[in-house]
């Protein structure tokens, strides 16, 4: 589950790592963004929308969205008895790639990412050479949802609050919201060429490979996926056909990418 359609960018590994799982796809679409909301509001939508997830029967959880997993991870784990797999900010990988090159770390996330303890503690915990800078990105969750990717929209606004770092500065920058990695290609073209750009989604993905494999929980079925708006399933082909367009245009992205 996420927001909107971050998510996708977790199903879409979730999708080579598991190919026979069966999956719910549940995009909070009423209420997305998350991440310019009151904390109390956004947590009262993750609960009314893991309810009805969780009596789809589903073995298994991901929540899709780093800024839910922030705010409400350990409170579902507390409520619901299966596995709930979250999302974080890839903060560790990218400090450790700081030894030999000496370059800082940009998180970029949702604001109510950025403000929650859980993320401060993840940093302090991880950051002992103070080298980790965050920026919060509302309008790409903005675009990502009016499935507006065109690369001059997105660079023009990342131009803009980008405008007041020095991006020499950074050696890796963080996805730190499901909702990014869309942008990717626009945000290399602002960054110098030898940026690493990451996200969480592999991991996520490996995670809930790791913990089906330890229950036995291993399905064969068939990768089917059935897709649900705030609690709606989706029928209407044009729709449909979004989503799985943008499955497919994550494997451009990440798997055949043009620039190689
Ligand atoms: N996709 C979400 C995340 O990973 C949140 C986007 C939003 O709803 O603001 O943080």
């Amino acid at each position: 589950m996420d927001s909107g359609i971050g998510g996708i960018t977790v199903l879409h590994q979730a999708l080579r790592l598991l190919p026979n799982e069966d999956y719910i796809f549940y995009a909070d679409t009423l209420h997305v963004p998350y991440g310019e909301k009151p904390k109390e509001e956004v947590k009262g939508y993750i609960f009314d929308a893991v309810d009805f997830i969780v009596s789809q029967g589903v073995k298994a959880l991901v929540v899709a969205c780093n800024t839910a997993t922030c705010i409400a991870i350990e409170d579902l784990r507390r409520k619901y008895d299966l596995p709930i797999v979250g999302i974080e900010p890839a903060v560790k990988p990218a400090v450790q790639k700081w030894e030999g090159r000496r370059k800082k770390v940009l998180v970029l996330a949702t604001q109510l990412t950025l403000n929650e303890e859980k993320f401060h503690n993840l940093v302090k915990r991880i950051d002992h050479e103070d080298i980790v800078e965050s920026l919060p990105l509302p309008g790409l969750v903005r675009f990502a949802e009016k499935f507006e990717f065109a690369e001059e929209v997105a660079v023009s606004y990342l131009k803009e609050q980008l405008s007041p770092l020095d991006l020499t500065q950074y050696g890796t920058v963080v996805l730190g919201c499901t909702h990014f990695p869309y942008f990717e290609n626009s945000l290399r073209q602002l960054f110098p060429p030898e940026v690493d750009i990451i996200s969480g989604s592999f991991g996520t993905a490996k995670n809930l490979k790791r913990i089906l494999e330890a229950r036995g929980q291993l399905h064969e079925g068939t990768g089917d996926i059935v897709f649900y708006q705030s609690g709606t399933k989706v029928e209407d082909q044009e729709t449909l056909t979004n989503y799985k367009n943008l499955l497919a245009m994550l494997d451009e992205l990440y798997y055949h990418p043009k620039h190689v």
